[in-house]
C-alpha cells in the first residue's frame, strides 16, 4: 500500500527539504520504494541537496499542462529505488497553483506507484498547502526549538483543523457556511477556540456534530523537532504538545529530534545528501532512526474530503492572486 508523507512547517527553513530528501534516502535504503515530489512552488530546492541538476521537466510541466500524468516526470536519483519529481524551477511565478491544476495533483497522488511518497512542501498556510497537507492524517510538521518556529508550528495546526473541518462538510452545506462564518468573526478578531465551533455544528445536526469530531480526533500529525541543541528543546516541544492539548483538544506525537549539526549544514553547499556523505553523523542517525518509525507505525488512511468553495476558487484564479 503506498503512503503519503507531506512535510510541513509553519516558518521557513526549520529543514523540511532536508530531511525530505535524507528520510526518502532512509527509507530506500531500508528496501522501500520512494518518490519526493518538490511541490514548494516558486522556491523549489530538493534537486539541488539531491545533487540533481535543474534541468527536468518538473512539477511545472504539470501544472502548465504540459505532461498529463506525475509519472511521466519521475527522474532517477543516485539512490537505487528513489526517484524526484522536481518542482517548477523551469517556469517562474507557479506559486499561484490554480484550482484544477491542485485538483488533477491531488487526485494523482495516490496513484503513484511507491511505498511512499513524501511531499516536500512551502513553508506557511496558503489553502494549497494545507490541502496537500490533509492528503495524510498523520503528516510531518518540522519546527525548530526557536519560539517563534514554535508560534508558528502551532499556527498551523490550528489552520489545518479549520481546514480539515471545513472540507469535511460539502461546499453547500449549512456546515460548511458554519465554518465560514465562524472563521470570519475569528478574522475580526473574536478569540474562538475550534471546540466552539464543532458544539455550533453538534446544535445544528448532531450526525454531522460527530462528524466533525471525527475528523478532528483522526488527524494525528507527527511533529519533527529539528536543529535541537540542549536538553530545554524537549521542554519547548512539550510545551508545544500542551498548548495543542489545551486550546485545540488535539495530541501530537513527537516523531524524531534531530540535532543541529555542522555535516547537515554542509550537504546543500555539497550538493550530496547528509546521509550518503555522513551517513554516521548524528543527524544521519536521527534521520535512520525516523525512517523506522515511519516504517514501524503505520499511518490510517485520510477519510475522503470534500472539494473546495470550486466556483468561487475559480473566479479567484482568474483574477489571480486577488484572494
Ligand atoms: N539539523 C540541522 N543541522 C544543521 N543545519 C540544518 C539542519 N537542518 C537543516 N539545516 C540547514 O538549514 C537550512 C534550511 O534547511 P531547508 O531544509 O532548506 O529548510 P526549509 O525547507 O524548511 O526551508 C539548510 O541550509 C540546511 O542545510
Ligand atoms: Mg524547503
Amino acid at each position: 500500500m503506498q503512503h503519503l508523507i507531506p512535510i510541513a512547517s509553519g516558518k521557513g527553513g526549520v529543514g523540511k527539504t532536508l530531511l525530505a530528501a535524507n528520510l526518502g534516502i532512509a527509507l530506500a535504503q531500508q528496501g522501500k520504494t520512494v518518490v519526493l515530489i518538490d511541490l514548494d512552488l516558486g522556491g523549489s530546492n530538493l534537486h539541488t541537496l539531491l545533487g540533481i541538476r535543474n534541468s527536468h521537466p518538473g512539477i511545472g510541466h504539470f501544472i502548465y499542462k504540459k505532461a498529463e500524468t506525475l509519472e511521466e516526470l519521475l527522474v532517477e536519483t543516485s539512490q537505487h529505488q528513489l526517484f524526484l519529481i522536481p518542482g517548477d524551477g523551469l517556469f517562474c511565478a507557479t506559486a499561484n497553483l490554480p484550482f484544477h491544476r491542485k485538483q488533477a495533483i491531488l487526485k494523482q497522488l495516490p496513484d503513484i506507484p511507491a511505498d511512499f511518497v513524501i511531499l516536500d512542501l512551502g513553508s506557511g498556510t496558503t489553502y494549497n498547502t494545507l490541502d496537500l497537507f490533509l492528503t495524510s492524517s498523520a503528516g510531518l510538521l518540522v519546527t525548530s526549538p526557536d519560539t517563534t518556529a514554535i508560534l508558528n508550528a502551532y499556527s498551523f495546526l490550528k489552520s489545518a483543523m479549520f481546514r480539515l473541518l471545513q472540507r469535511s462538510f460539502s461546499a453547500k452545506s449549512s456546515e460548511r457556511h458554519l465554518v465560514m462564518d465562524f472563521l470570519q468573526q475569528k478574522m475580526e478578531g473574536g478569540n474562538h477556540h475550534i471546540q466552539e465551533l464543532v458544539e455550533q455544528i453538534h446544535r445544528l445536526d448532531a450526525e454531522s456534530g460527530n462528524r466533525a469530531r471525527e475528523a478532528l480526533s483522526q488527524f494525528r500529525p507527527r511533529v519533527v523537532m529539528n536543529m535541537g541543541r540542549t536538553a530545554q528543546d524537549i521542554r519547548l516541544g512539550g510545551r508545544l504538545r500542551k498548548v495543542v492539548q489545551d486550546n485545540l483538544k488535539s495530541g501530537i506525537e513527537f516523531i524524531a529530534y534531530l540535532p543541529q549539526d555542522e555535516y547537515a549544514s554542509r550537504s546543500p553547499l555539497e550538493r550530496t545528501p547528509t546521509l550518503l556523505r555522513y551517513p554516521e553523523c548524528p543527524y544521519s542517525q536521527g534521520i535512520k532512526h525516523c525512517a523506522h518509525r515511519i516504517i514501524q507505525e503505520p499511518v490510517p488512511p485520510m477519510q475522503a474530503l470534500f472539494e473546495d468553495d470550486q466556483d468561487l476558487q475559480e473566479l479567484a484564479d482568474q483574477f489571480g492572486n486577488l484572494l
